[in-house]
C-alpha cells in the first residue's frame, strides 16, 4: 500500500507522456495532410486528356467506382472532347496493378477481320500522310475490354460509367481549342472536309465548313449508341443491333467487317514484363504492345554518370552528352521496331530488347560519335504517324490502372457510321513497315506503353502517353527527367522533346535548348523537319500518402482527385 502513491504518480506522468506523443502524430499527420492538400490529393485521381474527362473519372470514383469504373468512364468522355483520338469504334491497352501487387495487361486492340483486302500492305503510304480509307478498319475490340474488366474490377452498375457521356454527347460539347488545333492544320483540314465525317455534320455545319474553337459539337447518334450499350451491355454491339448497323455502314463504305468478326473478338490478359531501372521496378505492356521499345531505350540510358546531377548543376556539355546518348538510343530502338509483334501469330518475341546481354551490346555500339549509314542501327523503320489519348488513374484501394487507347490515327481513317454515330478506327496501318504478311485475327503493332513503375521509396508512378511514333520518346524523356535528373513530374512531362523520325533526322520540340542544339548538329546528328508535335504524357504518382497528378499542358489537359 505504502508504495501505490509513487505508482500512480509514475503512471500518471506516463499517461501523459503517451497523449503527448500520440498529439504530437495528430499534429504531424495533419501537417502531412496540409502539405498535400498545397499541390496534391490524399485519396485519389485521375489524369485523362481533358478537364471534363478527368472530372467524369472522378466522380466515378467519389461514389464509390473503381479505378477502372474511373478508367471506363473517363475514356467513354475522352470520345466526344477528343474524338480523333478514341472511341468505341476503336481497341485499347490496360496495365493494371491491383492491391497485392500484381500486374496484368489486359489487350484488346484490334484484330485483322476474317476476310481483308489482299496486298493490303500495297497500300501502305510511302511518305508521311494519313491513311485513309476502309480497308485499314480493324475489329474493334474497345467494349469488349470494359466489359472484360468491368466484370472483374467494376463496382459501380456498368449503365452509370456511360451518364455522364451520353448526357454531354446530347447537351453538346464546345469544340475545344485542342481539336480547332488539330482542324486547322491544313493537311487535316482537307481531308475533313471531304470525309463522311464533315458531310454528316458531325465536324462541320450545314454548309460543310468546318466547325472552330467554340462552336458546338453534337453526337446525337452517337448518344443513342450508348444509351442502347448502357442497357444491352457489350453484346449489343458485339452481336446486336448496334453490331449489324455498323458492319450495314463499314460495308457500305467498302470494307470487309462482318458480324462473325465482332462475334469472335476476345480480350488478351498477358503477365505484365518486369524490369529493373535502378531500384525502380517498371511493368511493361508485352508486344504486340510498345513496352519493350520503351525498356530498351531505358536500359540503354540506365547508368550515365551525368545522371546524378540536377538540370540546374548541368553544363551545356553534359547536356549535349545526355542527348546524344538519347539519341543514339532511340535511333537503335528505330531498328527495332520490326521485332515487335502479335505474339500469337509470330512466336517472335521482342524479350531481347530487355535482355542484359543485348543491352549491354548496343550500349558498347554508342559511341562519341553518330553514324551516316543507318544500317549501324538496323534502321528499316515504319512510316511515322500520330494519334490516340492515354489516361491513369489510381483509386483509394489501391488499385492502379495505366490505359491507351486510340482509334489509331486522327479520327481513324476518317470514316463514319451514319447509324450508329461511331468513327472508325484505321489500325490496319499500324502493319505498314513494320511486316511483310498480315493474317486474319493478327492484331498489329503497337508503340502504346501504359506502364506502371514501383519507386525505391515505395511509391507508384503511373504513366503513359499518346502521339503514334512519338510515344516512346515522349514516356522515356519525362521518366528520365523526373526519376534522373530530379525534375518534379509535371516540369519533366512539359520539358521539350526531341524526336528521331523514320529517316533517322533528329527533330526538335519547340522550345529545346539552342546550345545543346547546336552541339549536336556538331555531333554529326542531322536535323527534320518534322512538325506535328502531338505527343501527350499523363501520368500520377503516389508517395509518402501524396498523389501528384499531371495531365499534359500540350493538349490543355488538366488532372482531378480529392
Ligand atoms: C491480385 O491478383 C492476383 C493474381 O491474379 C490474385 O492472386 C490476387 O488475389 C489479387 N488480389 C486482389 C486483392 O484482388
Ligand atoms: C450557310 O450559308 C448561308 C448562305 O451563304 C448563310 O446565310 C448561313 O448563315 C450559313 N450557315 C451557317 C450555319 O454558317
Ligand atoms: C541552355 O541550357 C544551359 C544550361 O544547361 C543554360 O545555361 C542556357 O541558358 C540554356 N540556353 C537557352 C537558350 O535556354
Ligand atoms: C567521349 O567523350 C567523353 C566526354 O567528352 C570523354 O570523357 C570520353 O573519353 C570520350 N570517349 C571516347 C571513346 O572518345
Amino acid at each position: 500500500m505504502a508504495n501505490l502513491k509513487p505508482c500512480v504518480f509514475s503512471c500518471c506522468i506516463l499517461a501523459c507522456i503517451i497523449c503527448a506523443v500520440a498529439l504530437l502524430c495528430v499534429w504531424i499527420a495533419s501537417l502531412a495532410e496540409d502539405t498535400c492538400s498545397s499541390g496534391g490529393f490524399r485519396r485519389a485521381a485521375v489524369s485523362a486528356d481533358s478537364k471534363d474527362c478527368s472530372d467524369v473519372g472522378m466522380k466515378m470514383l467519389q461514389q464509390g467506382g473503381s479505378a477502372v469504373d474511373g478508367t471506363i468512364a473517363a475514356l467513354l468522355c475522352t470520345s466526344l472532347i477528343n474524338p480523333q483520338s478514341m472511341g468505341i469504334g476503336g481497341g485499347s491497352i490496360f496495365t493494371i496493378r491491383n492491391k497485392t501487387g500484381s500486374v496484368k495487361v489486359y489487350n484488346f486492340r484490334e484484330t485483322v477481320p476474317k476476310s481483308f483486302q489482299p496486298n493490303l500492305l500495297n497500300d501502305c503510304p510511302t511518305t508521311f500522310g494519313l491513311s485513309l480509307g476502309s480497308q485499314w478498319i480493324g475489329v474493334p475490340g474497345e467494349l469488349r475490354g470494359y466489359e472484360f474488366l468491368h466484370r472483374q474490377y467494376g463496382k459501380l452498375p456498368w449503365a452509370k460509367l456511360f451518364e455522364p457521356t451520353i448526357r454531354l454527347a446530347r447537351e453538346g460539347i464546345p469544340l475545344s481549342k485542342y481539336l480547332a488545333k488539330i482542324l486547322n492544320i491544313p493537311m487535316v483540314k482537307g481531308i475533313m472536309e471531304k470525309s463522311s465525317l464533315c458531310s454528316h455534320q458531325l465536324l462541320c455545319d450545314r454548309n460543310k465548313t468546318i466547325l472552330s474553337q467554340g462552336d458546338t459539337l453534337y453526337f446525337t447518334k452517337l448518344a443513342e449508341t450508348m444509351e442502347t450499350i448502357a442497357k444491352g451491355g457489350a453484346d449489343a454491339f458485339y452481336t446486336g443491333k448496334i453490331g449489324h448497323d455498323l458492319i450495314q455502314d463499314i460495308q457500305a463504305a467498302g470494307g470487309t467487317l462482318t458480324m462473325d468478326d465482332l462475334r469472335l473478338y476476345k480480350v488478351q490478359v498477358q503477365d505484365a514484363w518486369t524490369i529493373p531501372l535502378g531500384n525502380t521496378r517498371m511493368h511493361i505492356p508485352p508486344p504486340p504492345a510498345g513496352g519493350a521499345l520503351l525498356g530498351f531505350i531505358l536500359r540503354l540510358m540506365e547508368g550515365l554518370k551525368e545522371f546524378s546531377l540536377t538540370p540546374d548543376s548541368l553544363s551545356v556539355k553534359q547536356r549535349i552528352q545526355i542527348y546524344h546518348h538519347y539519341i543514339e538510343a532511340l535511333k537503335f530502338a528505330n531498328g527495332q521496331k520490326r521485332s515487335i509483334s502479335d505474339p500469337v501469330f509470330n512466336g517472335m518475341s521482342a524479350k531481347h530488347l530487355i535482355d542484359p546481354s543485348f543491352i549491354n551490346r548496343i550500349r558498347k555500339m554508342i559511341s562519341n560519335q553518330t553514324h551516316e549509314n543507318s544500317y549501324y542501327y538496323s534502321v528499316k523503320p515504319p512510316p511515322d504517324h500520330f494519334g490516340t489519348t492515354h489516361v491513369s488513374v489510381l483509386d483509394e484501394d489501391g488499385l492502379i490502372v495505366s490505359a491507351t487507347s486510340t482509334i489509331n490515327q486522327l479520327f481513324g481513317g476518317s470514316i463514319y457510321s451514319p447509324r450508329t454515330g461511331i468513327i472508325l478506327n484505321n489500325e490496319l496501318s499500324d502493319f505498314c513497315g513494320r511486316t511483310d504478311t498480315v493474317r486474319a485475327g493478327e492484331q498489329p503493332p503497337s508503340s502504346m506503353t501504359p506502364v506502371i513503375l514501383e519507386l525505391e521509396s515505395g511509391g507508384i508512378l503511373v504513366i503513359g502517353g499518346s502521339g503514334g511514333s512519338m510515344i516512346p520518346t515522349a514516356v522515356a524523356s519525362s521518366l528520365m527527367n523526373h526519376l534522373w535528373l530530379g525534375m518534379s513530374l509535371k516540369d519533366a512531362i512539359a520539358a521539350p522533346i526531341v524526336y528521331v523520325d523514320t529517316n533517322n533526322n533528329v527533330n526538335y520540340e519547340t522550345g529545346f535548348n539552342k546550345s545543346v542544339k547546336n552541339g549536336l548538329r556538331d555531333l554529326g546528328h542531322k536535323e527534320g523537319t518534322w512538325k506535328f508535335f502531338l505527343n501527350v504524357v499523363n501520368a500520377l504518382e503516389k508517395d509518402k500518402g501524396c498523389i501528384v497528378a499531371v495531365s499534359d499542358e500540350r493538349k490543355f489537359g488538366v488532372s482531378a482527385g480529392y
